[in-house]
């Protein structure tokens, strides 16, 4: 069954150049990618990502790290991968979500570490079911980002909106 999953390449792998690896190590699932920006993350934005990790005690630290916080890059990469079995196919090439557990060929197991305090730095994010790469998916793109039709849309005018046009 085909199936998109949100894919972002945090902080740390922007800042160890890992993106060409990552991607190289993704096109082995043969899937497609469907939409990719880079994008600033707002507090907002990342707290939302993470909102079902809010009581946990690293909820801030995961908050800052995916701003950028701890590496000075404060943007991501995130995609959308569309096909087959895409999540389950992602999530093995990423690895376990504990960097110190995952297979050591994977992506996580590759180039993630756990800080001294005890959050895992694991380079890229991957949806864990459809549910949450629904979720995750409108959170980090409009429709008009994805050049596929993966949710109902609707159509809505908007008057007055200001946009910056290239002149
Ligand atoms: S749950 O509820 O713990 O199963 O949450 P999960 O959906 O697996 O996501 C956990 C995200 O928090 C990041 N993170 C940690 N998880 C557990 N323990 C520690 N110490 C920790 N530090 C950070 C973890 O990497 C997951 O984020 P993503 O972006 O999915 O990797």
């Amino acid at each position: 069954m085909n199936q998109a999953t949100l894919v972002l390449v945090k902080p740390d792998g922007l800042k160890k150049s890992l993106t060409g690896n990552i991607l190289t190590r993704l096109s082995e699932t043969k899937l497609e990618i469907v939409a990719t920006k880079m994008a600033r993350v707002s507090r907002e934005l990342a707290a939302d990502h993470y909102r079902h990790l809010k009581d946990k005690p690293f909820f801030d630290d995961v908050v800052k790290y995916l701003q950028g916080e701890f590496h000075d890059r404060r943007k991501v990469m995130a995609m959308v991968y569309w096909g087959k079995d895409a999540i389950n196919k992602v999530r093995d090439i990423a690895g376990a979500t504990n960097p110190e557990e995952a297979d050591p060929v994977s992506i996580r197991g590759s180039f993630g570490r756990i800080t001294t305090k005890g959050v895992y730095e694991n380079v890229i994010h991957a949806s864990s079911d459809e549910k949450d790469a629904e979720r995750e998916i409108k959170l980090w793109f409009k429709p008009a980002e994805i050049i596929v039709d993966l949710y109902p849309t609707k159509d809505t005018i908007i008057k007055d909106l200001k946009t910056k046009q290239w002149v």
